[in-house]
């Protein structure tokens, strides 16, 4: 059985359609990206699988077991994670203290007052970053930190549940190509380094660089309106005359973010 199944789920606004009869699978050690022009629903998928959204039909199975009507926080605590924006309020905190206070509550402690938490699981904390090389500079504050710092540091904090399901959706959004693939080989580097170990990682990403996707993705799923037009690997998916002509009326992939 796959670590997520995803059966017909649909979720509408009024009249639209945002997501149609979405069908996929996605097993441990896999990285996949979800591609897809503006307004094709990813985003709305994601939000369906952590539990920010409820489907409106379909089912979604994590570890064999329904997950719908599940909280963010529940799916959050059977192992779904996913990267989000280093809360402005952190930025007078190092990268290690940000780290902890994910490790924290990924722990469900409470601490009634920073203090008492500032030794709590810094050995783990300065583990995470260095899976994401930012170890060097554990002890800076994170206002001090450059953009693709900044990125890397989102990712360490959510690994700090660790996840079975790490779900990215525009990680890369403001980076430079340079920056793009070196987040996404680092996650790459990641799933691999735990394929086949009890910490197995799946990873699901959104992307608009099509190189860093066809390098990164083991497997492709492309969206439109709403609906799966296609998923397999990179190299049939750049093949597949119908992805090509949703995108430019049959020509070839944009390279830079033209979607
Ligand atoms: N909260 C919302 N209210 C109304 N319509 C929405 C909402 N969120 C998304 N949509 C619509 O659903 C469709 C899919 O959006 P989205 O999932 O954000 O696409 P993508 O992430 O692929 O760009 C779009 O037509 C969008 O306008
Ligand atoms: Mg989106």
């Amino acid at each position: 059985m796959s670590l997520l199944v995803v059966k017909g789920i649909e979720k509408s606004y009024g009249a639209n359609r945002a997501v149609s009869g979405l069908s996929f699978s996605l097993d441990r050690g896999e990285m996949i990206a979800l591609i897809g022009p503006n307004g094709a629903g990813k985003s709305t998928t994601f939000n369906m699988l952590n539990g920010q959204i409820l489907p409106d039909r379909g089912d979604i199975q994590f570890k064999a077991q329904s997950i719908i009507g599940c909280s963010p926080r529940q799916t959050w605590q059977a192992g779904i994670s996913r990267t989000f924006q280093v809360a402005q309020t952190f930025g007078s905190l190092t990268l290690a203290q940000n780290v902890q206070m994910a490790l924290l509550s990924a722990h469900a402690k409470l601490f009634s007052f920073w203090q008492s938490a500032r030794h709590y699981q810094r050995d783990k904390a300065l583990e995470l970053l260095r899976s994401v090389d930012l170890h060097t500079q554990a002890d800076k504050p994170c206002a001090n930190l450059a953009y693709g710092d900044v990125k890397r540091l989102e990712l360490a904090i959510a690994l700090a549940n660790a996840p079975t399901l790490l779900l990215m959706d525009e990680p890369t959004a403001g980076m430079s190509a340079r920056e793009r693939n070196n987040l996404m080989a680092l996650t790459h580097q990641l799933v691999n380094d735990r394929r086949d170990t009890e910490n197995g990682l799946a990873v699901l990403f959104t992307e608009h660089n099509m190189d860093v996707v066809f390098e990164h993705a083991h497997r492709v799923l492309v969206m439109a309106q709403g609906e799966l037009i296609a998923q397999g690997p990179p190299k049939e998916i750049r093949e597949n005359t119908l992805v090509k002509s949703v995108y430019l009326g049959g020509g070839s992939f944009p390279r830079e973010s033209a979607w």
